[in-house]
């Protein structure tokens, strides 16, 4: 299976890059939901455990206090230099170009892997970082993910005339098509689950939009608040409720590997 073409994609890439202090007061949530998927990695002392787009490093460093020797890597350098900061030993390298040759006992990734649009590239670059008997443990967004989100991003998109390119640069497969591709990448599927996570928003929905869809905003110059007026007032009635809180339409995929002895 070869690269993901995002909705309305023209395979350009996302044009995503990350503010650290943005993301900390916007999307705190993800390292806090994150400790579910850690329990699910239950990383041991002594092991040696990758976390695949590790961002700020929070979850690395939890991993670490565990007594693993946790590593982190990212594509994002402001990420690398954030988690370094708190003394993550992190590195800037892209999920798709991983050159570690067996030398990890488990790979850890918490909400990264739907930014990755040539997932099969991923899992191929995971497998052979493992040591046989390794463990790939990962949540991310599943099929269903911030579909009212994308849904009004694609509409004001085009009735604005913006490059579709930049609407939904994500990967959220279905459990059936992400363990084909496990499988394909020879590993064993040990656990694999789609749910619903109704996720409350801090900074509101105009939060989340500027931290994690900046580009789709921004190409619209001295239309971007027209634009973001648009985006918000058309998601009001499926995600905010009654009191004012913005809740976002959050599907999770979880799941647990291992590499064949
Ligand atoms: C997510 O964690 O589900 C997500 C984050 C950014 C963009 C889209 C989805």
């Amino acid at each position: 299976m070869g690269t993901v073409t995002p909705i309305g994609n023209t395979n350009s890439p996302s044009g995503q890059s990350w503010n650290t202090s943005s993301y900390d007061r916007n999307t705190r949530f993800v390292s806090k939901f994150g400790e579910d998927v850690l329990a699910l990695l239950a990383p041991q002392k002594g092991e040696r455990i990758l976390d695949l787009g590790c961002g700020d490093g929070v979850l690395t460093l939890k991993i670490a206090e565990a007594g693993a020797e946790a590593v982190g890597v990212d594509a994002s350098q402001s990420f690398i230099e954030t988690a370094q900061s708190k003394g993550v030993d992190a590195h800037c390298i892209d999920g798709h170009n991983l050159t570690y040759d067996r030398e990890f006992d488990a790979v850890f990734s918490n909400a990264a892997l739907h930014w990755m649009l040539e997932p099969q590239k991923v899992i191929d670059g995971v497998a052979r970082a493992l040591k046989p008997g390794g463990r790939f443990v990962g949540e991310f967004g599943g099929f269903g993910n911030v579909a009212a989100i994308s849904s009004a991003m694609s509409a004001v998109g085009n009735a604005m005339g913006g490059d579709p390119s930049l609407t939904c640069p994500w990967f959220f497969p279905t459990t059936e098509q992400y363990a084909n591709m496990l499988v394909e990448g020879g590993l064993e599927v040990a656990s694999i689950t789609s749910f619903y996570r109704p996720t409350p928003l801090p900074t509101e929905i105009r939060g989340w939009l500027e931290t994690m869809r900046a580009p789709f905003f921004e190409q619209f110059g001295s239309e971007i608040e027209v634009a973001y007026e648009r985006v918000i007032n058309a998601l009001k009635p499926a995600l905010c409720d009654y009191k004012g809180n913005w809740i976002a339409d959050y599907v999770r995929l979880r799941f647990s590997a291992t590499l064949p002895v």
